[in-house]
């Protein structure tokens, strides 16, 4: 079963994540990893790496000379990762680890990043102890999470759809991948970091068409894979459908808004 309230993907689905989730993640990962000042040489890790966006972004900035790590709990994930992974930079090691557990020293990282994952994590203390644990003295944390669902016509015509015609676990499940910023800066402050700030971000995204691209962005997180589960295809497809009707016919160009946190060990 795809657990509604965490985000763990099975079956074909990460190989999905990786292709329909990549535009709605690009802009966000250039300003994640602009935020944590990363250099040629540095030490850095992704947290909740899933496939591994920012994990590779970062490895361009560190180059030849730096180290890349990616930890996520789900190996399905890691394997996508593992197989886009360019290998022109440093090798990014790809570890499957919770965030409440990582398999690094202390003080390891220059920096960690954490793009789209603190939302998920059970329990957001100890994962945040455990990052501050692995993050060097003045090293950097960011992080960015998905700011108020109402704040993008995309995800609230998903969101709309899955309440209509999903299931309440879903819908409530769905509602998880929206965090509010105090809540991160609380927890990073109550773990140890300094100097926590954030700010939203929001970008314009040119969607594919979304006569595929709905069905298929669906079909690759969770939610989707809930609908799945419970009614076969038929349900992913006409909860799609209902997606489209609550979306514009002239454009593929949405704004989608995320937080930016960013903090100092
Ligand atoms: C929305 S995806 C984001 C993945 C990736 N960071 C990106 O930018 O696409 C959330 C990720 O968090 C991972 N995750 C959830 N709970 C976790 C935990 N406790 N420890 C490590 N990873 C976790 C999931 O497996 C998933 O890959």
């Amino acid at each position: 079963m795809a657990d509604a309230t965490g985000f763990h993907l099975t079956g074909s689905a990460p190989q999905r994540y990786e292709h329909y989730v990549a535009p709605l993640m690009a802009p966000f990962v250039t300003a994640l990893v602009d935020a944590a000042d990363l250099y040629p040489g540095a030490t850095v890790l992704d947290l909740a790496c899933g496939t591994g966006f920012a994990a590779r972004a970062a490895a361009a900035q560190a180059g030849p000379t730096g180290r890349v790590a990616g930890a996520d709990v789900n190996e399905e994930m890691l394997k996508i990762a593992l197989a886009c992974h360019p290998r022109l930079y440093p090798d990014i090691d790809f570890t499957a680890a919770p965030a409440h557990d990582l398999p690094y020293p202390d003080a390891a990282f220059d920096a960690v990043l954490c793009q789209q994952g603190a939302q998920f994590f059970p329990d957001l203390d100890a994962a945040l102890t455990e990052t501050a644990r692995v993050t060097r003295p003045d090293g950097r944390f960011a992080a960015t999470v998905w700011a108020r669902l109402d704040d993008s016509p995309y995800f609230t015509a998903q969101y709309r759809a899955l309440e209509r015609h999903g299931t309440p676990e879903a819908a409530a499940g769905y509602r998880t991948a929206f965090m509010a910023a105090d809540r991160l800066t609380s927890a990073l402050d109550r773990a140890g970091f300094r100097s926590t700030a954030h700010r939203d971000l929001t970008f314009a995204i040119t969607l594919p068409p979304l006569e595929d691209y709905v069905t298929g962005h669906l079909s690759a997180i969770p939610w989707g894979q809930t609908l799945v589960e419970a009614g076969g295809e038929q349900a992913l497809t006409s909860v799609a459908d209902t997606i489209r009707t609550h979306l514009p016919d002239d454009t593929t160009t949405f704004p989608f808004t995320a937080t930016l946190v960013t903090a100092v060990r």
